[in-house]
């Protein structure tokens, strides 16, 4: 085969093999939700703010992202345009219309980002009302812990059995973590400001509070033997 029809051959071929190839190549970010939304009831506007960080790292502006929900049941969805409201800080106010649970996902730079499923409440609920305590505290924190993974974004970079997501860092991707536990002091400061510990991590400050913090250690300990 002469040498032009050759690399034609291979140019084709690699154009082929275009679809399964990421198109996210090169382009990935880590979406972090300010905080997990308490009790949201249908009707009611619920507002979502959310820092977007390339590799996990830098903060990017000038984004158009969009939160796209779908109800389990119903396929009922919608689709909400974010707005920036501070440097690389996205904003949207969202109006679930009906109660149940909802698959939402936020897309912004790179693949999609899906968000921990969201239960909403029937619309005469009050949100205000306390909600009943927990049979299990420390099961309930670790729950929360397994949301706040998802939704700090945490899943993009570190694999989890404990979390269903599809990881997609390419790089700054960290150890898997389904068997990892840790000491609960070295954690609380290493998730609060991990160049703090190790100046050459390539591991974020996703700035967590320390209700997330508490929540996130019981979750990566949960499995974890008790201390002697
Ligand atoms: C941008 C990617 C990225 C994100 C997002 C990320 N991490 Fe990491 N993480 C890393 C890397 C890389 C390491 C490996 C340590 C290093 O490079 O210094 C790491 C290490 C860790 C460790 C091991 C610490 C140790 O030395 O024992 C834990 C635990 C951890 N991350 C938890 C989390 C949690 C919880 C979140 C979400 C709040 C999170 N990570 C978000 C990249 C990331």
């Amino acid at each position: 085969m002469p040498r032009k029809h050759i690399l034609l051959t291979l140019l084709v071929i690699a154009l082929l093999n275009l679809p399964t190839m990421p198109a996210f190549a090169g382009g990935w970010a880590v979406a972090t939700l300010d905080a997990w939304p308490g009790a949201v009831v249908a009707g009611e506007p619920v507002e979502i703010g959310f820092a977007i960080r390339q590799h996990g790292v830098t903060t990017l502006e000038a984004l158009a992202p969009v939160i796209t929900a779908t109800h389990r049941e119903t396929e009922a969805s919608f689709a909400v345009d974010a707005v920036e409201d501070a440097p690389g800080h996205y904003s949207a106010t969202l109006i679930f219309p009906e109660a149940g649970e909802w698959d939402w996902m936020l897309t912004a730079f790179g693949p999609d980002q899906p968000l921990p499923t969201l239960t909403v409440l029937p619309e005469d609920t009050d949100p205000e009302a306390t909600p009943e305590a927990p049979d299990d505290p420390d099961a309930a924190l670790a729950e929360l812990g397994a949301t706040l993974f998802v939704a700090k974004g945490c899943a993009v970079c570190h694999e989890h059995n404990g979390v269903e997501f599809e990881l997609f860092a390419s790089n700054n991707r960290g150890p898997e973590l389904s068997d990892y536990s840790g000491d609960p002091d070295f954690l609380a400061q290493w998730l609060a400001d991990p160049a703090s510990v190790d100046p050459s991590t390539a591991m974020p400050d996703l700035d967590l509070d320390e209700g997330e913090i508490e929540a996130l250690i019981a979750f990566l300990n949960a499995d974890a033997e008790p201390a002697e």
